[in-house]
């Protein structure tokens, strides 16, 4: 029997064309791509995932790439099907990137130079207090956000006294800060896939924000890496284990080394847009990743046919 993968991609910016490469190109390899595979009209029972008639735990692989219409429910799933089949990324590498914290500790373990943070009970203000004397600025994030969203910079004592009362309403239980870096406000995208470098782009921040994310007002600009940007972000793809990963940096000025900021698990490819300003890694990136799930999916009907 055929291979048979399942996959589940965004379609905005591009991604549908993206899309339809990609199915083609597994195709000339003798895999079948089910395309629009969205696990939140999924129901599991009797041992399987159904969608729809569909058994999604008999499929070969599952490709999951969506990272803007995800819901709970689906990355629930997502963690059952990693148990049973592949995907890529993996569930732990997925889980493990859509955390700051858990991937910035991590990264520090190996070696891999990272913002300073520091992760503590919400209740733990001296703590708190204790940083920001020693930081002089800092900035609090969401560990599970993306986009900018929910970061905020934190400049002085008397913010963090004002901030406080406010997070202590939320049902958060720990805070997790980082030290403020100073830089130039651009950063480096860089993406990698199966260990290898694809491809990298910058972003800059708008006047009228510290944040570089294009939802913050930040533009893209085509920017080639040095090695050491390449290799850190290698670096720091490997050490997740994330066969697909967009590593985000920036240069430390008074550290004077570069340091990576997160690790996205479902980095974007170029827009069309992108692709007019000379991003031209799309193409690599689908070769990549084609490789990648070929190689995936040809290790398992070896065990199949012993
Ligand atoms: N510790 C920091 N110091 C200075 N700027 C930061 C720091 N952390 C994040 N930023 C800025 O905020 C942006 C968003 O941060 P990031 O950690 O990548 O979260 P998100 O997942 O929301 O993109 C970064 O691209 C960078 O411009
Ligand atoms: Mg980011």
């Amino acid at each position: 029997m055929g291979r048979k993968i399942g996959m589940w991609m965004y379609q905005n910016g591009g991604g549908d064309k993206i899309e339809e490469k990609m199915v083609k190109k597994l195709k000339e390899r003798g895999i079948e791509s089910v395309t629009g595979l969205n696990l939140r009209h999924a129901i599991a029972k009797k041992g399987h995932i159904y969608h729809g008639k569909r058994k999604v735990d008999k499929l070969d692989l599952f490709f999951s790439y969506n990272a803007g219409e995800q819901t709970q429910y689906q990355v629930f799933l997502y963690q059952a099907l990693s148990r049973v089949i592949p995907t890529i990324n993996s569930y732990e590498a997925f889980a493990l990137t859509e955390d700051k914290f858990q991937t910035s500790y991590l990264l520090q373990q190996h070696g891999v130079a990272t913002s300073e943070f520091q992760l503590c009970h919400r209740d733990d203000t001296e703590h708190l207090n204790r940083n920001m004397k020693k930081w002089k600025k800092m900035v609090y994030k969401p560990t599970d956000g993306w986009g900018g969203v929910g970061l905020t910079k934190i400049e002085s004592q008397e913010t963090l006294d004002m901030l406080l009362p406010f997070l202590n309403q939320t049902d958060l239980r720990f805070f997790y800060v980082e030290k403020f870096v100073k830089y130039d406000n651009t950063d480096y995208r860089v993406d990698v896939v199966d260990g290898k470098f694809v491809g990298c782009y910058g972003r800059k921040a708008s006047k009228r924000d510290w944040r570089t994310n294009v939802t913050s007002g930040g533009s893209v600009f085509k920017r080639e890496p040095n090695d050491e940007v390449v290799n850190l972000a290698l670096k720091a793809a490997k050490v997740c284990g994330a066969d697909i990963a967009g590593v985000d940096i920036i240069y430390d000025q008074e550290r004077e080394e570069y340091v990576v900021l997160e690790v996205n698990g479902i980095p974007a490819f170029a827009t069309p847009e992108q692709e007019k300003m000379g991003l031209d890694f799309n193409e690599l990136k689908i070769d990549l990743i084609v490789d990648l799930v070929d190689r995936k999916t040809k290790k398992k009907n070896k065990k199949e046919t012993k």
